[in-house]
């Protein structure tokens, strides 16, 4: 916020253009100090300095698409797979009859059950992961916005607060019938509106603080001054770190007031001040960017050992990249396949069948994010487990907690780090079976919130979202028009179509997440049929999209063959031998559970990623060692 200010009075940077963010037109220096004047500069403005084609990635996402610069940047506009539905003042639309819509609470105690069981393939390790590379497009305030900043919705403030959208808990709730609970928090989500981008009087869409695009927003942070200030070392294109109890750890403040609400004072210490302090926040990301953290530091000191004439920059920016390809080619290759059926994401052309390169750019579409893509992947809550169980390294169960008081608590990992580890691979996810874990919509909040139903706001978020009605999404996935109930037969068991209609009086009224929580999973894979269906669509888009897409030959610094095959051989089980603590055995497949066909082997049976590929001639370095990792 501070620096588009200073370059643009200090006219430094005069050479930049200024782009409003919704709209991707160019702003003259009028309209820029009009939003300086406004204070929505931030939010409303992309500074971005020419594109130079040759250039890699940025870390504010600018350039990605050379006709539209500021296209990849933060807070530019998520697109709609469909046009918005509101009711008048885009209010969330009424049912059919013109009545409310049933309330969300209501409607999620009637779809998912509460209990606990297990599931007998996947680990926690793959909801870690999700909830990882989902971050990446994300932000935070819509969470903080009801916890921290307007605090007060369920209370007489809340009323008159246009932001607050409180779920309303009815008298026979199945559980709060016993408890006085009957209004949970909740606030709309930041829109271009909200932060005084776009006018009031027009429809409501959705601002976000990372790049639209897969570039671990969540670890480098949007810009390059973020990046400078919060993560970079300087040295041998490493990222700062600290060594506590004899680990790796990314920086952590050193104020007393921090985001780790949740840590247990005194004690409990440590809160991590990256360029994103929301990964802090649920315990897979905070995970996996500590994990991430630590690939990062030993990839730049590999590759400086190998190329000793490369300077920091060079390091960095190069070891970026790599641990990026890395991130994309187990989200693409390993972790989607599991969910969604390997044979299906070839057919849809998510992932290619050969090892080779791969590159099906076209400049024409700009690196968005469908709004609906996050939203519906919000059904994996229903496949989160509550119980977070440890174990030691030879696979000894030691004890366990419950996963949502870890949200906000970096301060336990200190001491727990390696047990969680261990746990991640060993301990099952929960089954995807129309039942939820009860610490994730009684307690979803940990002990920030006396109680949070996390589904029930998923689902109270969709209509302010404007949604249009989940049989809309339906056709627009099968080409199949669905006119009444029966018509769901071939998605949705007939069990659940009739918890349906006991909540919806018409068929366009179910909700989308209602549609996805009933469906059954799509063939050959693991996930509802409407969520692979929106998910497919934005992945091919990533892949269209991203001009710096690591499987393109023809992209600035793009691997070598060579290069991108290495990249090929990554696999999360190797990134926890490498970077896991104590982590020295573990099943190859370790999305999965361990078991017939994925027996736990050593770390050393792992296959590597070797980076001699990268040596550079030119630097004169010895080679007499194997630059694996
Ligand atoms: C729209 O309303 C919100 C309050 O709900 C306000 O903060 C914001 O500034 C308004 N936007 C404009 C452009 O007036
Ligand atoms: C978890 O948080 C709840 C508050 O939501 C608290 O009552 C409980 O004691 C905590 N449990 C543990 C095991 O720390
Ligand atoms: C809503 O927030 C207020 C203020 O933080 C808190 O006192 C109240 O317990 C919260 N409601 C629930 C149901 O958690």
């Amino acid at each position: 916020m501070y620096y588009l200010l200073l370059c643009f009075v200090s006219c430094a940077c005069a050479q930049s253009i200024f782009y409003e963010s919704y709209t991707g037109n160019v702003l003259n220096n009028e309209e820029v100090k009009e939003h300086l004047k406004k204070n929505t500069a931030f939010w409303c403005v992309n500074e971005v300095l020419p594109c130079n084609p040759y250039e890699g990635r940025r870390l504010d996402g600018t350039c990605n698409n050379l006709k539209y610069p500021n296209r990849g940047a933060p807070h530019t506009p998520q697109y709609r797979l469909l046009p918005a539905e509101y009711d008048k003042d885009f209010e969330p639309k009424t049912a059919k009859s013109g009545e409310p819509l049933p309330l969300s609470r209501s409607v999620r105690t009637n779809l998912l059950a509460e209990g606990r069981v297990p599931d007998s393939r996947f680990t926690q390790l793959l909801t870690y992961f999700w909830a990882h590379v989902l971050r990446d497009v994300l932000s935070a305030h819509d969470t903080l916005k009801y916890v921290i900043w307007k605090p007060y919705c369920c209370q007489e403030k809340g009323e008159t607060d246009k932001e607050c959208i409180p779920n309303i808990i009815p008298d026979d709730d199945p559980v709060h019938r016993f408890s006085s609970v009957r209004c949970m928090n909740l606030t709309r989500p930041e829109s271009f509106q909200s932060v005084g981008c776009l006018k009031n009087d027009t429809v409501p869409e959705r601002i976000v603080t990372s790049t639209p695009i897969f570039d671990l927003s969540q670890m480098y942070g949007t810009s390059l001054k973020i990046a400078n200030e919060k993560a970079r070392l300087f040295e041998k294109g490493m990222l700062k770190f600290e060594v506590e109890n004899g680990k790796l750890w990314p920086p952590s403040t050193k104020t007393p007031v921090n985001v780790c609400l949740s840590n247990q004072k005194p004690y409990e210490k440590r809160c991590h001040d990256t360029p994103d302090e929301g990964v802090n926040s649920v315990i897979g990301l905070n995970l996996f960017v500590t994990w991430t953290w630590r690939l990062h530091n030993r990839i730049a000191t590999t590759l400086s050992e190998l190329n000793p004439c490369w300077d920091d920059d060079r390091l960095f920016f190069t070891t970026r990249d790599i641990v990026i390809a890395i991130t994309m080619q187990i989200y693409f290759y390993e972790m989607s396949p599991a969910l969604m059926g390997f044979d299906n994401l070839v057919r849809e052309g998510v992932i290619s069948p050969h090892k080779e390169f791969r590159d099906i750019y076209d400049e024409n579409i700009v690196p968005q994010v469908s709004l609906e893509f996050p939203a519906v992947q919000r059904w994996a809550h229903t496949i989160q487990e509550g119980k977070l169980m440890m174990y030691d390294a030879n696979g000894n169960y030691l004890k366990e907690h419950r996963i949502v008081n870890m949200t906000l608590r970096t301060g336990y990992l200190v001491d727990n780090l390696e047990y969680i580890t261990q746990g991640a691979f060993r301990q099952p996810a929960a089954k995807a079976d129309y039942i939820i874990d009860p610490d994730v919509v009684q307690t979803g909040l940990g002990a920030n919130q006396l109680s949070a139903d996390i589904a029930t706001s998923d689902l109270t978020k969709n209509r302010y979202f404007g949604f249009a009605p989940y049989i809309k999404y339906r056709k627009l996935c099968s080409g199949k028009t669905y006119s009444t109930f029966e018509d769901l037969i071939d998605v949705i068991d007939p069990e659940r179509i009739e918890l349906l209609k006991e909540k919806y009086k018409n068929v366009e009224d179910i909700d989308l997440m209602a549609g996805i929580w009933a469906e059954k999973l799509v063939k050959g894979g693991s996930v509802p049929v409407t969520l692979y269906c929106v998910v497919v669509e934005q992945m091919l888009r990533t892949v269209v999209s991203d001009r710096h897409w690591y499987e393109r030959p023809n992209r600035p610094n793009a691997f070598s063959l060579e290069q991108l095959l290495e990249i090929r051989k990554a696999s999360v089980a190797q990134f926890m031998c490498a970077v896991g603590d104590t982590v020295t055995e573990i099943q190859p497949h370790a999305f999965f559970l361990p078991g017939k066909g994925n027996k736990m082997c050593s770390c050393k049976d792992i296959q590597k990623i070797n980076l001699s590929p990268w040596k550079d001639l030119s630097c004169n370095g010895k080679q007499n060692k194997k630059y694996e990792i």
